[in-house]
């Protein structure tokens, strides 16, 4: 494929600093190599520059930052969108978890009936109304569904997301008010429950189904926290319980074979909690593994 890197060095949607440091560390984790070494092109690799957006944060408190989001998220979704409407498969790096605000609106301009996998901790279905802790980083799901608050963040029009195209793995954290959106929006969600019950790859390849079925592409959103914390230290949001080296491997060498995934973002990698290197070596991988390694020379066959 031909890949847009696109670095979103942003902080302003957590409490905690530093993982605007991501992009610097997944590129010297050797992201852009590893594409090269698997047969793609990296036809642009840059930080994305957000706009000036001056908004008060006094009416949305407790959120904070909105402004910033705000000017973070134009930007994005027209980077993304060029990236989309270029033919290329955007690599959207983070940064905290807000960014995705701008790639899922991206997605639905140009490809309006995508689905997206949101593989997190954490739904991150929280609105500008019912965020209880003010981390902007909770709400992208929701605010790209045009839910309370798009209005301000995007300043202009977007095609919703259909939270029924959502579906998220690996989830463990999830606020009141948040489940009940969920619920009442109709989004998928297999928590770790799930994956204990029926395994990794049953959900996966449950949901690729739908999405081929439906002849769409599909956008995967990847956050540190969704791996378990003994094996991915540096993310300020720490879950215990996440998912295994070899589960998320297997999750990301099933969306590689089948084809469908058009677009990714990789978040919430906090360089400054890491032990030298290990989470950004490991995203790294896992995304290789997107990008087609593995193991053998072809897929593993089930019989
Ligand atoms: N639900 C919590 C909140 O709204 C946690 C969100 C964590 N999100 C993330 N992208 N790490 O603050
Ligand atoms: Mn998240
Ligand atoms: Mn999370």
């Amino acid at each position: 494929a031909t890949v847009s890197v696109l670095g979103a060095p942003t902080q302003s949607g957590t409490y905690r600093r530093g993982c605007l440091m991501g992009p610097a560390a997944l590129r010297t984790a050797g992201i852009v190599e590893m594409l090269g070494e698997l047969g793609h092109q990296v036809a642009e690799d840059r930080d994305i520059i957000p706009d000036i957006v001056g908004i008060d944060d006094g009416p949305y408190a407790p959120a904070h930052h909105v402004g910033e989001m705000a000017g973070w998220t134009r930007a994005i979704r027209r980077a993304v969108a060029d990236a989309l409407g270029a033919g290329r498969v955007p690599i959207l790096m983070g940064g905290d978890h807000s960014i995705a605000a701008g790639s899922l609106a991206a997605l639905t301009d140009v490809a309006p009936g995508s689905h997206i996998l949101w593989l997190d901790a954490h739904p991150d279905f929280n609105t500008l109304t019912t965020t209880t802790t003010g981390n902007l980083h909770g709400t992208p799901v929701a605010l790209a569904a045009g839910l309370d608050g798009a209005d301000v963040i995007y300043g202009a029009p977007i095609t919703p997301i259909d939270p029924r195209r959502v579906t998220m793995i690996g989830i463990r954290s999830v606020d009141p008010d948040e489940r009940a959106l969920l619920r009442a929006h109709g989004v998928t969600v297999h928590d770790m429950r799930d994956v204990d019950e029926y395994g990794m790859g049953a959900l996966v390849r449950q949901t690729l189904k739908r999405v081929a079925a439906e002849g769409a592409r599909l956008h995967v959103s990847l956050d540190v926290d969704f791996l378990d914390p003994d094996i991915a230290p540096a993310v300020g949001t720490t879950v215990p319980g996440g998912a295994t080296v070899r589960e998320a491997h297997l999750v990301m060498e099933l969306l590689h074979e089948s084809g469908l995934v058009g677009s990714l973002d990789l978040v919430e990698l906090n360089p400054f909690l890491d032990e030298r290197g290990r989470t950004a070596h490991l995203m790294v991988d896992l995304a290789a593994s997107l990008f087609g390694r593995t193991i053998m020379d072809r897929p593993t066959q089930a019989w």
